[in-house]
């Protein structure tokens, strides 16, 4: 009798999930071995002036290398450039290996700080080999000097959501649903809180976290702080998290498994094109970069100003996946 009512509460405090197995720890161990470098331009994807390079160039340059155990990630900030070259010298890491459901933590000592001109992102998605189908979650992104993250998910599913928690970016709409052509089919996109993006996600933050599962998506972001301490065990369980999330989705009209699914992770410093490039010198945004600069074309500060990307690199302690045994 009393076996069975604690019984009784344990499966009520926790559903019917099995716990969490750590499936992927990449970190300076074994993180080159992970990861594919594409060597294309940006203006293959959304118009952008970088020229990523590729593994043999980036490690025998340095654009990335192992600083005191943390995978670093850079951009080129010596040489100028053409504007009508490709653009600068930067790097996209593309996982090898994807996940359908799943937890997935990165751990940063640091992420890019502007640099007018600036995109940098760490997102998942299908990549372009899944004809017929589009996902992506943007789990770090933003551009030029804003301060606060921004995530957008898109599917090419019809995938109406309810928002149990997060702030809608005002012209998005609650259908995940996106096209080439959108609108209306642009994707839903929210904003995270201030400080969690450029200077001041180094000053406070260190960990983003993406729960992927049928019936929610999570995505939370940790001050040094704030940190869960069974992070670093092998099965974390999110739902002991005291930290509320940035953003908490479940599916009103969706199927979560087939509309968000098959992601390789992304890891690449973008510059100018269709977002850094609009807001460079859009005075509707709050970027502001044009006055900042004193030029109004972002390719050209990108081009000419070498030692302001300096900062403009990633410093990764590790980024792990946990999936349900
Ligand atoms: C790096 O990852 C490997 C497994 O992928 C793990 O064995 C090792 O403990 C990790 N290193 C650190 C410092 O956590
Ligand atoms: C990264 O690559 C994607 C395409 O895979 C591209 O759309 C995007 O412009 C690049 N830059 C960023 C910051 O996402
Ligand atoms: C911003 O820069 C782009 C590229 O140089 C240019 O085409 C556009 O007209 C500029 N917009 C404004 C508002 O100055």
């Amino acid at each position: 009798m009393y076996t069975s009512a604690l019984l009784a509460l344990a499966t009520l405090a926790s559903p019917s999930f099995a716990a969490y197995k750590k499936v992927w720890d990449y970190n300076s161990s074994n993180f080159w071995d992970n990861f594919n470098f594409v060597d294309l331009d940006d203006s293959h994807f959304t118009g952008g002036f970088a020229q990523y390079v590729g593994i043999d160039e980036a490690l025998s340059s340095g654009l990335a290398r192992i600083n005191n155990g943390k995978v670093r990630l850079g951009v080129d900030s010596t040489n100028t450039y053409s504007t009508s070259s490709t653009g600068r010298k930067s790097l996209r890491l593309q996982s090898y290996g994807y996940f359908d459901n799943g937890l997935l933590v990165g751990d940063f000592a640091h992420v890019p700080v502007a640099g007018c001109g600036q995109w940098p992102a760490f997102w998942v998605y299908q990549g372009e080999q899944h004809v017929g189908s589009y996902a992506e979650i943007d789990i770090l992104e933003n551009v030029n000097v804003h301060t606060a993250n921004t995530h957008s998910l898109y599917t090419s599913d019809q995938c109406t959501i309810n928002i149990q928690k997060g702030n809608l970016v005002p012209e998005k709409s609650t259908n995940c649903h996106w096209k080439k052509d959108g609108p209306p089919s642009q994707g839903c996109s929210f904003n995270a809180e201030a400080g969690t993006f450029n200077q001041p996600f180094n000053n406070d933050y260190k960990v983003v976290a993406l729960q992927v599962e049928s019936e929610r998506i999570r995505i939370w972001h940790f001050k040094k702080t704030e940190v869960p301490a069974d992070l670093n065990s092998a099965s974390p369980n999110p739902d002991a998290w005291t930290k509320a999330p940035t953003v908490h989705i479940t599916p009103k009209s969706c199927d979560f498994h087939k509309a968000f699914n098959l992601f390789h992770i992304v890891i690449n410093t973008s510059f100018c094109g269709s977002w850094a490039g609009d807001d460079f010198n859009n005075t509707n945004y709050a970027g502001q970069c044009a006055q900042q600069t004193g030029v109004n074309d972002c390719k050209t500060w990108v081009a000419q100003h070498p030692s302001d990307f300096v900062n403009t690199f990633w410093e990764i302690n590790s980024i792990k996946l946990f999936q349900r045994a």
